[in-house]
């Protein structure tokens, strides 16, 4: 069975002292834990986390990288930068992005392609809006953002992390009950099995408001391998239920 895994999204949260009460409560606590553990930090404190959970199991996740290798990009962080500072994960195409940074299918196809080509493993997030979810549309937004995917990245598909969060979901204390995530990520893995023969190893996490009190039925769903988790990701007490949730 592939072993889960709880990814914490902090988003633009933190500061050096509450990142080093929180990191060390995390890794104080996740000794035993079954599934993988990372968070996803901002930028600026890549280097400062990398050095708290030296020694520990959990590994260190960016929020975003740049599709390009290096030059004229004024504030873009590379995968090679991100590398350097021991990042195993990225979040790439997070709807936060796709919204208020306009990335396009595209763009978060060749975010992906980066962080292949540095060792790095992307998260790549796709979901539809609330209004696409109610015009029916929600199968085809998914396969549409999926679908860019797959074809920039052709056989390293199956390399990637899939994150399926509903943009009604997020942020919102509205989850996605387990079925209606479930519906999703089957269509998901039919899509990706079509395009790599070891579309099985494909983790597809689940992200929208997953606490503490529902990781454990969505966890429990056939096709959903783990969580991204945003605001349950900041409290250490909830995040260490999440990550004992996830077996
Ligand atoms: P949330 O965020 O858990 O706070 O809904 C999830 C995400 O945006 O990744």
């Amino acid at each position: 069975m592939k072993r889960k895994l709880i990814a914490g999204n902090w988003k633009m949260n933190g500061s050096a002292a509450a990142n080093e009460a929180l990191v060390r409560e995390l890794t104080g606590g996740m000794a035993g834990a079954a599934c993988t553990v990372a968070v996803c930090v901002p930028a600026p404190y890549l280097a400062q986390v990398g050095a708290l959970r030296a020694g520990s199991p959990l590994e260190l996740g960016a929020q975003d990288v740049s599709e390009h290798a290096e030059g004229a990009f004024t504030g873009e962080v590379s995968a090679a930068m991100l590398r350097e500072f021991g990042v195993r994960y990225v979040i790439v195409g997070h709807s936060e992005r796709r919204q208020y940074h306009h990335e396009t299918d595209a763009v978060v196809a060749d975010k992906t392609k980066a962080a292949l080509a540095a060792g790095i493993t992307p998260i790549v997030c796709v979901g539809e809006t609330l209004a696409q979810r109610e015009a029916g549309r929600t199968v085809d937004i998914v396969k549409r953002q999926m679908a860019a995917v797959i074809h920039t990245n052709g056989h390293c598909i199956s390399e990637i992390v899939v994150a399926y969060e509903p943009v009604w979901a997020i942020g919102t204390g509205r989850t996605a009950t387990p079925e209606q995530a479930q519906e999703v990520h089957a269509v998901l893995r039919t899509q990706l099995k079509a395009a790599s023969e070891h579309a099985d190893r494909i983790r597809l996490l689940y992200g929208g408001s997953m606490n503490a009190a529902n990781a454990a039925d969505l966890l429990a769903q056939p096709d959903i391998d783990g969580g991204l988790v945003g605001g349950a990701s900041l409290k250490a007490a909830d995040f260490l239920r999440i990550i004992a949730a996830a077996r």
